[in-house]
């Protein structure tokens, strides 16, 4: 029931108007948290919040420092199994607003890209130790054949087109050095309902299932990623490491570039 109303308001164009109200019950409701996160953390560089409800949906400094750090620590431990250099060269794509990638070790080298470019402008002048620059919805990075050992997206593809995934896995096996590694978090265990049955019959055939209707990218634009497409069609011709496993709430595949 919740999904086919919630199916109807993005048909009506009202996703945004809604989202917009979350917006402020959440600000409204971690205020006090917050104050006090800041009075613990004196040196938090608080990002916007908005900022952080359009990407995380929440408004809580707190998650996005601690789930942050938990993220930055499982990711690194994946990256230093597969890539064995003692500075590898590493890029966050969609980073949003650095909340892995600060807690990346600062022996990699570490580059974020986001098509939001105020979100790319804050991580710039907040975030030191990195480099960040903004792309395209649709490929290429700015950045040259080869020059990074591995590559991670979060929670990036899950807001993607086909059409989308599909440029941009051929991109970032142009920008992975040879043997380079992508990593990347995926939609793919559902709770029971989470999909309407038209969108559940898709995803057992094995389709991607995307719900669209609002701007792409945008968190209210979401993909669900059958294993079997995952295997099959965007990993087609990867060496697939690892995977599925269970990522904070997604699922995680390790490849090599073909
Ligand atoms: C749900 S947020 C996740 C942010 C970050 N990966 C994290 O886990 O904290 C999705 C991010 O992907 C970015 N994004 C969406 N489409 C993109 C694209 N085509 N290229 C780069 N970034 C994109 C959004 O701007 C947003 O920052």
């Amino acid at each position: 029931m919740k999904q086919r109303l919630v199916s109807l308001a993005r048909g009506a164009g009202l996703l945004p108007a809604f989202d917009a109200l979350r917006f402020m019950r959440s600000k409204w409701t971690s205020a006090a948290e917050n104050a006090r996160f800041r009075e613990t953390h004196p040196d938090f560089d608080p990002p916007p919040l908005w900022w952080m409800h359009d990407m995380y949906r929440h408004t809580s400094y707190d998650l996005y420092w601690r789930t942050g750090q938990e993220t930055a620590a499982a990711l690194a431990s994946r990256i230093d199994a597969h890539v064995k250099t003692q500075s590898p060269r590493v890029a966050d794509w969609g980073c949003g607003l650095a909340r892995v990638l600060r807690h990346l070790p600062e022996r990699y080298k570490r580059t974020g890209f986001d098509y939001n470019a105020r979100a790319v402008n804050w991580c710039t002048d907040h975030i030191k130790g990195a480099q960040f620059f903004h792309n395209g919805l649709m490929p290429p990075l700015p950045a040259s054949n080869a020059s990074f050992d591995a590559l991670y997206a979060l929670s990036v593809f899950t807001h993607l087109s086909e059409e989308a995934h599909d440029a941009w896995i051929h991109d970032i096996a142009r920008v992975l050095a040879p043997g380079g590694v992508f990593l990347g978090a995926f939609h793919m265990k559902l709770s029971p309902g989470q999909l309407l049955p038209e969108e559940q019959a898709r995803f057992d055939a094995g389709k991607l299932v995307v719900r669209g209707r609002v701007k792409e990218g945008s968190r209210t634009y979401v993909a669900y990623h059958p294993e079997s497409w995952l295997r099959s069609h965007l990993f087609h011709n990867w060496e697939i490491l690892e995977g599925p496993i269970d990522f904070f709430g997604q699922s995680l595949f390790i490849a090599r570039r073909p």
